[in-house]
C-alpha cells in the first residue's frame, strides 16, 4: 500500500518544472499559449489536481503530513494522449509488408485471430498498458479485435490502474478470414453488451468501431448507425482514406457513394465524437463534410510512413476547419512513443512544406488530443480540478541529449530536443490518477 493511503486527504505534492498548454500555440514564440513554472508544483488529492502553480504557493496549501516528491530539474506535463491505437497489434509492430492491404491480410488478420482466447488477451492487455505507461501515455482510444472478450480484457486492465481509456470491439463482416468476421447482428449485439458493461464505468468510455468500409457490409454500417443513434454518448472510430488501393476498393464496394467520406456520412457515422484514422487523401467536398460534422481527422505519422500510405495534409484540413488529433497507430505505427510520433509528424509536414513548431507538438499530444475527445475539462492540462494524469520528462536522458542540452536551450528548444531525440528513456515517471505507475523497466 502506498504511503499516502495513510494520509488524511490522500494528498501528494509533486515538485518540478510545470508546463501545461491553455490553448493552441500560434507560433514558436507564443508564450501566452501555456503556463510554465520553473519551480512549480502540483497538489494532488484523490486522483485530482487540486492546486497548481509556484512551489511556494502550492506547498502552502498542503496538509502538514502530505508526502512530497521532488522531480526537479525535470519537466512535468499532462500525460500523453494517443487517439488511435490497436491493442491486438502489440505484436504486429515491425512486420515487413508492401502496403496497407497486404499488411492487413498477411499479418494483422492472422494475429488478431489469437484474441479469441481471452487469457491471451488478458496477458497482452497487461503488457500493452505497461508499454503505454513506459512511454508516458495515460489515455488511449483503442481498437480491440472482433472478439468482445478482447475489449473486456483491455478494460479490466485499464480499470485496475484507474486509467481514462476509450475502446471498442471492431465490427467486420466481410473481406477478412471467417474466424475474424462477425455479422451485422452479432456485431450489434456484442457492441450493445459491451456498452452496457463498460461505457461510463469509472474512467472508461466505449467507441463504436466499424473497422472500415471494406470490412463492413452495408447491413453492418446500418447496424452501426443504429448503435450511434441509440448511444449518442459513445465515441465512434474507424479508418478513412489511408491509401489509394484502399480508396479504390472501398469506392467499388459502395458505388453509389460520392466518395469514401460519403459512405460514413450516408450511414450517420460522422459527428463530434467520431475519430477517423489517417484521413490522408481527401477531396474538398470530403474535408467540408468532416468540418461541418465536427469529426476528427487523426494524423498517424509513423504508420503513414511505414506503410507508405501518404503525407497527411494538416494545413488543408486546418484551413477547411477540420478538427485534428494525432496518434501512434500501433501496430501499423512503429513507435509507442508520442515523442517519436511527433518527430515523424514533423518530418511528414516538412515534406509537405508545412511547419510544426515544438510548442504545437506538445500541445497536440496533450491538450490538442484532449480537445479532439472533447475531454479538455478532465485531461490534457494540469489545471486545478482536472484528473491527475501527468508525465515527468528528462531532457538529459541519454548522452546524445546531454550533449545537445549542454549547448544551451530555451523552453521551446528543449521541447524540440525532447521530440527529436527523446523516447521512453526520457520518461522518468508516469502518474495515473495521482499515482506513480511507470513499470520498473
Ligand atoms: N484499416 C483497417 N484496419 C486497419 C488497421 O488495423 N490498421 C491500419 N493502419 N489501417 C487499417
Ligand atoms: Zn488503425
Amino acid at each position: 500500500m502506498s504511503v499516502n493511503m495513510t494520509q488524511k486527504h490522500n494528498q501528494r505534492l509533486i515538485r518540478g518544472r510545470v508546463l501545461s498548454f491553455i490553448r493552441e500555440p500560434q507560433d514558436i514564440s507564443d508564450t501566452a499559449s501555456y503556463i510554465y513554472h520553473e519551480d512549480g508544483a502540483l497538489l494532488v488529492e484523490n486522483g485530482l489536481i487540486i492546486a497548481v502553480g509556484d512551489y511556494a504557493t502550492v506547498a502552502a496549501q498542503k496538509s502538514p503530513d502530505t508526502p512530497e516528491t521532488d522531480h526537479r530539474p525535470h519537466l512535468i506535463l499532462p500525460g500523453f494522449i494517443d487517439t488511435h491505437i490497436h491493442f491486438p497489434q502489440s505484436q504486429v509492430v515491425a512486420s515487413y509488408a508492401a502496403e496497407l492491404l497486404d499488411w492487413l491480410n498477411d499479418y494483422t488478420f492472422i494475429e488478431e485471430q489469437k484474441y479469441a482466447d481471452e487469457q491471451f488477451g488478458e496477458h497482452i492487455a497487461e503488457r500493452f498498458i505497461d508499454e503505454l505507461l513506459r512511454h508516458g501515455t495515460t489515455t488511449v482510444v483503442a481498437y480491440g479485435s472482433v472478439h468482445p472478450q478482447s475489449v473486456d480484457a483491455f478494460f479490466r486492465a485499464s480499470e485496475r490502474l484507474n486509467m481514462r481509456n476509450i475502446a471498442g470491439k471492431v465490427m467486420m463482416d466481410r473481406n477478412a478470414p471467417a474466424a475474424l468476421c462477425d455479422t451485422a447482428q452479432s456485431g450489434y449485439d456484442d457492441t450493445k453488451a459491451l456498452i452496457a458493461r463498460w461505457n461510463g464505468k469509472g474512467r472508461l468510455d466505449y467507441a463504436i468501431t466499424p473497422r472500415f468500409a471494406i470490412t463492413s457490409t452495408p447491413a453492418q454500417l446500418e447496424a452501426s448507425q443504429a448503435l450511434v443513434r441509440e448511444h449518442p454518448e459513445c465515441y465512434v472510430q474507424t479508418h478513412l482514406s489511408e491509401n489509394h488501393a484502399e480508396i479504390e476498393f472501398t469506392c467499388s464496394l459502395y458505388p453509389d457513394a460520392p466518395d469514401y467520406t460519403g459512405i460514413y456520412e450516408h450511414y450517420g457515422l460522422l459527428g463530434d465524437k467520431t475519430l477517423l484514422g489517417h484521413s490522408i487523401h481527401l477531396s474538398e467536398r470530403e474535408m467540408k463534410v468532416l468540418a461541418d460534422s465536427r469529426s476528427v481527422a487523426v494524423f498517424c505519422p509513423t504508420s503513414n510512413l511505414f506503410l507508405g500510405s501518404g503525407l497527411f495534409d494538416r494545413d488543408r484540413l486546418r484551413d477547411a476547419g477540420v478538427r485534428i488529433g494525432v496518434a501512434t497507430d500501433i501496430g501499423g505505427g512503429t513507435s509507442w512513443s508520442m515523442l517519436r510520433t511527433l518527430d515523424e509528424g514533423y518530418k511528414v509536414l516538412q515534406l509537405r512544406g508545412q511547419r510544426l513548431n515544438p510548442l504545437s507538438s506538445f500541445y497536440m499530444m496533450t491538450l490538442g488530443n484532449a480537445q479532439a475527445l472533447s475531454m479538455e475539462d478532465r485531461i490534457g492540462t494540469l489545471g486545478a480540478g482536472t484528473e491527475a494524469d501527468f508525465v515527468v520528462l528528462n531532457s538529459r536522458a541519454t548522452s546524445a541529449m546531454r550533449l545537445r542540452m549542454d549547448a544551451g536551450s530555451n523552453l521551446a528548444q528543449e521541447l524540440f530536443l525532447l521530440q527529436t531525440l527523446g523516447d521512453d528513456r526520457a520518461i522518468v515517471e508516469t502518474y495515473v490518477a495521482g499515482q506513480p505507475v511507470k513499470p520498473a523497466n
